[in-house]
């Protein structure tokens, strides 16, 4: 067995140790150009060429969970692909979001801001029935958001383009029911992958839908939301802020104004990192499972390859 790894942003070293150890005898390496054709490659937005040399490929691991960028390539065809499965970042996911959704609710920038000013002073509580939170995307991310913010007993509302029944969550599916999913919706999170369908999906028209005050947590990807847009509306005082962590382009360029924005909060690509050990240990298990026979759509995080650039 052959397996090729190629991800510029992480240290190799560990990556080919597991692997090594979980395949003792298998030929395991890092990518090089025109090297022999691989069973199994590990990839984060891999080179053309990378792509375009698997003749032999019995499964493709994007080494994230979003496979957007891959999505764009010439992929080889009929190949399985999987994106990492929850692999610690639900619940990353989870505790990132609820302090968003929370810190925005109590007020905490502003107390804050307070403080620091040497200001002692106390805000009048805010009905929480006022702040029902709305997830978009329910797969495992946006599914375990809502599990950890029912415990804060906001009212809860989730969209996705197929139907979900979730406990405590009013769901929404489709496009026939976006409108009404927006205009019960005050705090909106942004879990949707990144397609044709979903690129600039928060707009002028969709977040001007918003309850009256409505809020932003974009924890997706930067090309959902149409930067101009949000900018508008928080000079129009239509949405009263947002938290962002993904962008367009990424570093946020120093000059962009979302940098010194009063109403909005950035991170850096942070809510939910790639974490090694359960990331490993996850395509370990798939690849045993696929060399005993299993079949790649009964394990989870395989890609259905023709939502498609
Ligand atoms: C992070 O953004 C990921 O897709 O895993």
């Amino acid at each position: 067995m052959r397996i090729v790894f190629h991800d510029l942003t992480v240290e190799p070293q560990p990556w080919l140790a597991q692997l090594r150890l979980a395949f003792p005898g298998a030929d395991i390496a890092l990518w090089q150009p025109g090297a022999a054709p691989a069973d199994y490659a590990l990839v984060w937005a891999p080179p053309q060429q990378l792509l375009d040399e698997q003749t032999a490929l019995k499964a493709l691991f994007n080494i994230a969970a979003g496979v957007d960028a891959l999505m764009q390539m010439r992929l080889p065809p009929g190949v399985p692909i999987f994106r990492l499965d929850d692999a610690g970042m639900a619940v990353q996911m989870a505790e990132f979001v609820c302090q968003a959704v929370i810190r925005h609710y109590r007020e905490l920038d502003p107390v804050e801001a307070d403080a620091r000013g040497g200001h002692w002073r106390q805000r009048k509580p805010r009905r929480r029935a006022d702040f029902p939170v709305g997830v978009m995307g329910l797969g495992v991310l946006g599914k375990r958001v809502l599990a950890a913010l029912k415990a804060f007993e906001f009212p809860l509302r989730g969209w996705s383009r197929t139907p979900h029944a979730i406990d405590g969550v009013r769901t929404y599916c489709g496009p026939s029911q976006w409108p009404e999913f927006l205009a019960s919706t005050r705090v909106l999170v942004n879990l949707l992958p990144l397609t044709p369908e979903t690129e600039n999906i928060l707009n002028r028209d969709t977040l001007s839908r918003l309850q009256a005050g409505g809020y932003l947590i974009n924890v997706a990807r930067g090309r959902h939301l149409v930067d101009a847009d949000l900018l508008d509306l928080l000079a129009s005082g239509q949405l009263s802020g947002a938290a962002l962590d993904v962008f367009r382009q990424e570093p946020l360029p120093a000059e962009h104004p979302f940098w010194r924005h009063p109403l909005i909060s950035i991170t850096p690509h942070t809510s939910a990192r790639t974490l090694r050990d359960e990331s490993i240990a996850q395509i370990i298990g798939k690849i045993s499972r696929l060399e005993a026979g299993a079949d790649p759509h009964s394990l989870g995080g395989w890609v259905r390859t023709e939502l498609r650039y």
